[in-house]
């Protein structure tokens, strides 16, 4: 039997952090599926399908990995891919409690999907899409915290309108 995780999240961009988890998280499973929740109350800097853009950008070259979108329960979804594992990333202390009410609400949701947390390379536990977001508008240097054409998404995203009130994309 092939055993597939889902790595959920938002992914409002992905990171180099996210991407180490994949990497380190492809390893141990058949298929890996990023999956993206549909959640438009987040008000999310990127649309589902930029998102789904960058990161398949992101993953081309590792062939046990896919990316997906879901909107629902995550454990409804995970039974629909037929994955049986939940891959979270668990960054510091402060992630602990937030990973640990989600873990065991979806067991107690789906008591055959069980939940496994990888750490990212320390030299990415602070990164965060919130941060990276938050110095990308701000005007600070992103470069080595997400994919180079993630940096050029924020870049062309928070660009100013031209004169002409066209958007030169
Ligand atoms: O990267 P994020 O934003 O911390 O990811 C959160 C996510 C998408 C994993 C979580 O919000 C989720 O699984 N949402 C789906 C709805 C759901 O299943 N909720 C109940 C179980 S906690």
């Amino acid at each position: 039997m092939k055993r597939i995780a889902v790595y959920p999240g938002t992914f409002d961009p992905v990171t180099n952090g996210h991407l180490d988890l994949v990497d380190r998280g492809r390893r141990h499973f058949d298929g890996l599926i990023i999956g993206i929740l549909r959640n438009e109350d987040k008000e999310p800097m990127f649309s589902v399908e930029e998102r789904v853009a960058l990161l398949e950008d992101a993953i081309s070259g590792w062939d046990n990995v896919s990316v997906d979108s879901f909107d629902g329960l995550l454990v409804d979804y995970c039974k629909r891919a037929g994955a049986t594992v939940i891959l979270r990333g668990m960054r510091a202390l402060s992630d602990f409690e937030y990973e640990l009410q989600m873990a065991l609400m979806n067991r107690r949701l789906e008591p055959e999907v069980e939940t496994v947390f990888l750490t990212p390379t320390e030299a990415y536990s602070y990164v965060s899409s919130r941060l990276v977001r938050e110095v990308a508008r701000l005007g600070g240097e992103v470069e080595g915290l997400v994919p180079k054409t993630v940096a050029t998404a924020l870049a062309r995203r928070l660009s100013p309108p031209t004169p002409s009130g066209r958007d030169p994309r």
